[in-house]
């Protein structure tokens, strides 16, 4: 079988949100075989995927996690070492959003904003390098997002541009340093997604509007944004590093 995770250890963070993108990557990362530690701020979001996940004959955990806590990062690297022994793939997912024009944006809703996208991705990646370093395997997939490539314009406000495009630069930076060392550093930059982070803000009217730009006239499905993460987070993209896959139905293209 392709992409098989067969024995794989993976963490993937907000993973709690029920129609999230993030369920849809441990229930991907799951069906292919590999055990999962399931975080969210949320633990009894949490504790529902990762008994979707075991549904599916795989080990997981589910933990509260604060992805801007050093301290509670750390907790969950420890406890997966505990248990699993190694850590193989670390999905950096969790992430917010603010629709605010710079002259509203106060802050603090820059700091927050960034803080859990770009600054929650600095310190979970730290935390995992060294069991991935020593074992020489690593594979860490962050999600960016179109916002950061096409300058905002979907949703989001500046802040979380900003800090959507700093995750694409840290991971490039990041693969230069851990390359050598058999850890790969990858991104996934979807456009519009199907999910609750925009609050369910959108009617259906709306959601045409949304979509009337996007050439192909829809949203993706979280599924669709899994299957792209599941790649590269396989061993048979072990020389991808640095990049990013674009899931945004032709709304972008490079
Ligand atoms: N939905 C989209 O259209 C879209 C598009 C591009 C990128 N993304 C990105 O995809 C990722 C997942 O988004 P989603 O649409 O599934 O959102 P969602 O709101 O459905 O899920 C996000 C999850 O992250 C958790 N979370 C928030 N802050 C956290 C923190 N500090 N620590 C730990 N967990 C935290 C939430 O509890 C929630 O369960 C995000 O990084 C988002 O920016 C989403």
């Amino acid at each position: 079988m392709l992409f098989s995770l067969k024995g794989r250890t993976a963490i993937v963070t907000g993973a709690g949100s029920r129609r999230g993108i993030g369920r849809s990557i441990v229930l991907a990362l799951a069906g292919q075989g590999a055990n999962v530690v399931v975080c969210d701020l949320d633990p009894d979001g949490a504790k529902e995927t990762a008994a979707a996940a075991a549904a599916l004959g795989v080990k997981t955990e589910a933990y509260k996690c604060n992805v801007v806590n050093e301290q509670e990062i750390k907790e969950v690297v420890g406890k997966t070492l505990e248990k699993f022994g190694k850590i193989d793939i670390l999905v950096n997912n969790a992430g917010i959003t603010q629709p605010v024009k710079v002259l509203s944006m106060s802050e603090a809703d820059w700091d927050r904003i960034v803080d859990v996208n770009l600054k929650g991705t600095f310190l979970f990646s730290k935390a995992v390098l060294p069991a991935m370093l020593e074992k020489g395997y690593g594979r860490i997939v962050n999600m960016s997002s179109v916002s950061a490539k096409r300058g905002g314009g979907v949703f989001g406000g500046a802040h979380y541009s900003a800090a959507k495009s700093g995750i694409l630069a840290f991971g490039k930076a990041l693969s230069r340093e851990v390359a050598p060392n058999g850890i790969t550093i990858n991104a996934v930059a979807p456009g519009l997604v199907a999910t609750d982070i925009r609050g369910g803000l959108e009617d259906e009217e709306t959601q045409v509007k949304m979509t009337a730009d996007i050439p192909c006239r829809r949203m993706a499905t979280p599924e669709e944004v899994a299957a792209a993460v599941c790649f590269l987070a396989s061993d048979e993209a072990g020389y991808i590093t640095g990049e990013e896959i674009d899931v945004n139905g032709g709304s972008h293209m490079d």
